[in-house]
């Protein structure tokens, strides 16, 4: 392993990567090398020493494996073989030796919740009721009174997380199977020790190719109450909440345990595992990531990212309240601040942009881009950063339905527009906050057609703004989104006060002040910014130093301490008010 930075933690380490920032690639939209219009292992080959540059230290790659693309990849049907579409074994094996030539690690999507339906399993399951694999998968009869395909005859009344039923009707055995998302994913039956060994086996396989981890899709959901109940059915909803059945469920630890156990113990290295999970509180995180249990590494949480849900859930976002976005994040500071590690993160390839969905896209794209990016990064845990993040990228301006792919999105807009009678601008103006697929155009290269992505025609359309914003346009260039996140990066690579401090809020009542401290021994820096588009005076109690203008307090002592500035997004100025989206952060040893 080539050691490319002071500091460098070995896999022999059971924390290597307390330091490390990981980027995600989503290979369809990252970057494409035959033309076909989809990216693929050989596109990802070619922009690993952009990774590098940006100070990437582990690459998260999101499924690469043999899939229909029901769910772009998230949907497998051969955990062994890389999809044609994104190359092959020797392409991916090429990939891991130049992350690992310059010092990177990658780790590798999971996704054992559920397999494509196309999966021999499955369709070995779905063969006949007496198949040795029917218990594979969740098969129940229909509902008692009702016959098979009868309105109201699915044995539970869970709804899908992607619209619909969560049960689909085999029509050959007149039985239901289950599944969460598509219908074109079938839960797996983690109940069955059979499935389990076949997972562990296949996770053996890949760490024995080469590969530093896993991320695991939706892990929290593979325990359910195998009673299966019905769920409650908010007013005027068409389906019930099966959530509180089937996340978190009784042998969630067990099954977690059992596999740190059979697929990670007695290797000669450490890994690194995130767990996806939907729901997760703090007091399931501090279980999940304590590192005497040996279940995870981190979790993602995602109480931050539903916090812009309207009464109507995540298709009818309001803006979200500052206040409340600082209380749950401190909230996960302090409550992963003794046991466990909090992940980090904005976007992931689920997520609308974060510039556009609590930022300023507009005006003041630039600093409020990289103002949100201070408070994420200098936060204590593993910052995530999504593609396209690094380049301040934004929401899409979708024009219709027809420039839409991702499978939820087009499902809800079938249910809002033709079951529940919604106006199609109505739901499409949703669709523009919301969408998963805000986040899955293709990554801008450049300003040459497609933003240099492909060659071809792509899968999705590119944004429109590709030719202002993009990686030729900001590489190597001071006051560029690229080169601040550089520095955000290379800041935790050489600051232990930033992987390890304490983390203290302040202000946490202020609508617009984003401030905290982080402190090591003697050393403690002050991180504030602005998150609004009005100058903000800064309060006495967030010591940035110089005068400090103190509107309710004008006569309360203040000490200044005129400390270095670590990072900042404006030019210096007068620190006792912050500029529109001005983010700075100063290193003390005062106090
Ligand atoms: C979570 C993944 O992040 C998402 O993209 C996917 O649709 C679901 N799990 C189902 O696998």
């Amino acid at each position: 392993m080539n050691d490319f930075r002071a500091g460098w933690r070995s896999t022999d380490d059971p924390s290597w990567w307390r330091d490390a920032v990981v980027y995600q690639v989503y290979p369809r939209s990252f970057a494409d090398s035959d033309g076909d219009g989809i990216g693929d292992l050989r596109g990802l080959l070619g922009r690993v020493d952009y990774l590098h540059e940006l100070g990437i230290d582990v690459v998260w790659l999101s499924p690469i494996y043999a899939s229909p693309h029901d769910d772009n990849g998230y949907d497998i049907s051969d955990y062994r073989a890389i999809d044609p579409a994104f190359g092959t074994l020797e392409d991916l094996d090429e990939v891991i030796a130049a992350l690992h030539e310059r010092g990177m690690r990658l780790v590798m999507d999971l996704v054992v919740n559920h397999t494509s339906d196309e999966h021999p399993w499955f369709v070995e399951s779905a063969s006949s009721p007496q198949s040795a694999k029917r218990d594979w998968y969740w098969w129940r009869p229909p509902r008692d009174g009702f016959a098979a395909g009868e309105p109201g005859a699915e044995p539970t009344n869970w709804g899908s997380f992607f619209s619909g039923s969560a049960w689909q009707l085999d029509e050959a055995s007149g039985e239901y199977y289950l599944h969460l998302f598509s219908r074109k994913q079938p839960d797996l039956n983690w109940e069955n020790p059979s499935v389990r060994a076949a997972i562990y086996d296949m996770m053996r396989w890949w760490l024995d190719r080469g590969i530093d981890g896993f991320r695991m899709d939706v892990i929290n959901l593979i325990s359910k109450d195998p009673s299966l109940p019905d769920g409650e059915v908010s007013p005027g909803g068409l389906w019930g909440d099966g959530f509180p059945h089937y996340a978190a469920g009784p042998r969630i630890h067990e099954f977690l345990q059992e596999m740190h156990r059979e697929v990670f113990e007695g290797r000669d290295r450490q890994y690194l595992t995130i767990g996806e999970m939907p729901g997760v509180t703090i007091e399931q995180a501090r279980l999940f990531t304590d590192p005497e249990r040996r279940e995870l590494d981190m979790v993602f949480q995602f109480e931050h990212v539903g916090l812009d849900h309207g009464p109507e859930g995540k298709w009818s976002p309001a803006p979200v309240d500052i206040v409340a976005l600082k209380r749950s994040l401190a909230s996960w500071q302090v409550g992963l601040s003794d046991t466990g590690w909090n992940s980090l993160y904005w976007n992931n390839h689920d997520q609308p942009r974060v510039v556009s969905r609590f930022g300023d896209d507009g005006r003041y794209w630039f600093e409020s881009a990289t103002a949100l990016a201070t408070v994420l990064h200098l936060q204590r845990g593993t910052p995530f950063v999504y593609q396209g993040e690094e380049l301040g990228m934004t929401n899409v301006p979708f024009a219709g339905i027809e420039q839409f792919r991702d499978i939820e999105s087009l499902n809800y807009f079938a249910e809002a527009v033709d079951v529940l009678g919604m106006p199609r601008e109505e739901v499409l103006a949703g669709m523009r906050r919301a969408s998963r697929d805000n986040a899955r155009t293709p990554v801008h290269w450049s300003d040459e057609p497609h933003g240099g992505f492909t060659t071809g025609s792509p899968w999705i359309d590119v944004h429109p703004d590709f030719a202002r914003i993009n990686a030729a346009a900001q590489r190597g260039r001071p006051g560029s989104v690229f080169e601040f996140y550089r520095r955000l990066i290379a800041l935790r690579h050489s600051s232990a006060v930033v992987v390890d401090g304490e983390f203290g809020m302040l202000e946490l009542e202020h609508p617009a002040l984003f401030a905290f401290t982080r402190t090591l021994g003697d050393e403690r820096l002050v991180v504030a910014a602005n998150l609004s588009s009005e100058p903000l005076a800064v309060p006495v109690t967030v010591p940035l130093g110089a005068t400090v203008h103190a509107p309710h307090a004008p006569d309360a002592p203040h000490t200044p301490t005129d400390g270095e500035t670590v990072i900042a997004n404006y030019p210096r100025g007068d620190r006792s008010v912050l500029r529109p989206w001005e983010a700075l952060v100063v290193r003390t040893t005062e106090f």
